[in-house]
């Protein structure tokens, strides 16, 4: 929808944009084509990526080929159904970046890594953020991700459309809910035609085994054919699903499990999406708190207080609601509605560390009526189907609704019975209007037997679990954290003093040391530790220089004169370079 496209962008100049264009639409056959355009600050950059993929044998054993720069590719063969081994296979492509002391005895193996999503694609990870993480982490361990079945680059995948222009069509539409009056109305309806297409492409039943128990199997596959008998895996966001569902399974087989960004499983098998928000406006407020401390020049949307920048924002939501504001760039063209509005502030909740400077302009410049650089932070080209190009790959989009769907319990509301459901999210949070879509978006899922592990999550794991919670996570509540941590016994809780969704948002030297000196040694913080940020959100303009919000000078200057400075200044540039290749996928964008 709105979603995979947006999902994909470059939004903090410097980040890194990587578009995968490929032939998919057979989500059955294992050989596919792709070639990825990889966009540095705003310039696009052609890299190969059909062939390599396109060569890779789907083996029983690792066998690792050249791909990219540095990384090593490989596919894995893997049971679709594990109740029946000798069936059909599934194929999941893995990507790493190889340890440099693999075969010294500092070599400790591989970290296993999953971005979130559902629905994200672990190739994109590493090819993005491998180099980083491995700086991060320490050069003694591979890291290691892929492509969850039913996602990007691995067999089966998921898809609900004949083309891919079908798909943007008809897919790339995000419904707010209160964009338009019948908005829940709509949002259902929408589901409703999802939910039959959906049934309509999976006539060899797949669909049913693209789910986060038969993932966690996977896990294990990938553990064992390294050789290894127990994981060692960093999940962020629905990532933390995953690796709790692994844990409850498979709890002998733990070696280090960092679950950052945590979401309530329970919830989550429930398809309820009912505890995310908790956080939320939380972190909203810290935009306006940074903007008013930051000072009009370093944030233009500055008000004389926190309060009057927050009715500001709310009158200027008002105002675009009746007068949406037409952009045309050099790129595309479109207009900054509502919609628009609420999804990308929604979405800079994230990483307010790469969003908040930004929306502190475009906000300002929109209120001032040119709309140009709030359409700009998730502008994409547009669509272009012309004959002969290579369609857009939708890695995630269609597996996304796939595995959440398919994970959580059936649902069948009607509109009016999901009236309440869409009160009480809206009563949690203002966000509700945008988080509701995605428990609307599986109420016509086909009808499955759902015979997977959806719980209890419990387990005495042959080494304890590191949960990791933000204060202000606008979708992860530290509070599910502590839920979480409930059933792993011996299982601690970090906590990051920060917005944004994961640790990797915000700028903690402290939190980072603590997840590296658990995977080197095994070390777990003491329940309680409370980690503070190394910089604020907004740096300081510098006397004399220009006004640049990404500017590393500036954020320097400011993190030696407020508050802690990074005691680590190389863990500080390794972080903000995370910061600017790694962004955890949301729902929204992928689409429901
Ligand atoms: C998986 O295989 C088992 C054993 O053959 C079978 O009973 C079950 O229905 C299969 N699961 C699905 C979802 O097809
Ligand atoms: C778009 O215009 C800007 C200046 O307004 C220029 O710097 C940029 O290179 C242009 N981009 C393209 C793709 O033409
Ligand atoms: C959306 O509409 C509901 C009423 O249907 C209202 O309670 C809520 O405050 C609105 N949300 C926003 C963000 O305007
Ligand atoms: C974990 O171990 C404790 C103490 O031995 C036991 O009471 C509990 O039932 C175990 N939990 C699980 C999930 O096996």
């Amino acid at each position: 929808m709105f979603s995979a496209r947006v999902f994909a962008t470059v939004f903090a100049s410097g980040a890194i944009l990587l578009v995968l264009h490929g032939a998919f639409e057979s989500s059955n056959s294992v050989s596919v084509g792709t070639e990825a355009d990889v966009r540095v600050g705003g310039v696009a950059k052609a890299v190969e990526l059909g062939t390599i993929w396109d060569q890779i044998e789907t083996t029983p054993e690792l066998k690792w080929t050249d791909c990219y720069t540095q990384l090593q590719c490989a596919r894995l063969r893997v049971p679709l159904n594990y109740s029946d081994p000798k069936g059909a296979p599934a194929s999941i492509a893995l990507i790493r970046f190889p340890s440099p002391l693999a075969g010294t005895d500092e070599y400790k193996g591989p970290i296993l890594l999953n971005p979130g999503g559902p629905g994200g694609s672990g190739v994109q990870l590493v090819v993005n953020a491998g180099q980083t993480l491995s700086q991060l982490l320490g050069p003694n361990f591979d890291i290691v991700s892929f492509d969850p079945r039913g996602v990007g680059l691995s067999v089966p995948r998921a898809s609900f459309f004949d083309t891919n222009v079908q798909r943007e069509m008809w897919g790339s539409v995000f419904d707010v809910l209160n964009a338009t009056s019948d908005g829940l109305a709509r949002a259902w309806g929408r589901a409703q035609l999802t939910g039959g297409l959906a049934a309509k492409h999976d006539q060899r039943h797949v669909f049913e085994h693209i789910n986060t128990e038969n993932t966690a199997r996977d896990m294990l596959e990938i553990v064992e054919a390294h050789g290894r008998k127990k994981i060692q895996y960093w999940g962020f966001s629905y990532g933390t699903v995953l690796g709790a569902t692994f844990a409850s399974i498979f709890p002998d087989r733990i070696e280090r499990l960092v679950l950052d960004g945590v979401v309530d499983s329970e919830n989550y098998f429930a398809t309820l999406w009912s505890n995310n928000l908790l956080d939320t406006d939380k972190t909203l407020q810290t935009f306006f708190d940074g903007c008013f401390e930051a000072g009009p020049i370093a944030c233009p949307f500055y008000e004389p207080s926190p309060a009057a920048i927050s009715r500001k924002l709310d009158d200027l939501t008002r105002h675009i609601f009746l007068n949406p504001v037409p952009v045309q760039t050099n790129i595309s063209y479109g207009l900054v509605d509502y919609t628009l509005l609420r999804l990308t502030i929604f979405q800079s909740l994230y990483t307010p560390y790469a969003a908040f400077p930004l929306l502190g302009r475009a906000l300002a410049d929109l209120a001032d009526g040119d709309g140009t650089l709030l359409y700009q932070f998730f502008e994409q080209p547009p669509f272009d189907c012309s004959c002969g190009a290579p369609a857009p790959l939708q890695p995630i989009r269609d597996g996304q609704t796939t595995i959440l769907c398919t994970d959580g319990e059936e649902v069948r509301d009607t509109v009016k019975e999901l009236r309440p459901f869409v009160d009480d999210l809206v009563g949690l949070s203002q966000w509700g209007e945008v988080w509701a879509t995605i428990r609307i978006g599986c109420t016509a899922w086909p009808k499955q037997q759902k015979k997977h592990f959806r719980g209890p999550f419990v387990g005495n794991t042959s080494h304890p679990i590191l949960w990791v919670g933000n204060t202000a996570d606008p979708v992860t509540p530290v509070a599910s954290a502590h839920k979480m941590a409930k059933g792993f016994p011996g299982s601690v809780v970090l906590t990051q003093d920060s917005p944004g969704h994961c640790s990797i948002a915000a700028p903690s030297s402290c939190s980072q040391r603590y997840i590296r000196d658990y995977f080197i040694h095994g070390t777990l913080p003491k329940e309680g530790i409370v980690c503070p940020v190394d910089s604020p959100i907004f740096p300081q303009p510098q006397p004399r220089t220009s006004v640049n919000a990404e500017s590393e000078a500036s954020q320097q200057h400011l993190g030696k004169g407020r508050g802690p400075a990074p005691s680590d200044p190389e863990m500080g540039d390794v972080l903000e370079r995370l910061r600017k290749s790694f962004r955890v996928p949301s729902p929204l964008w992928l689409g429901i």
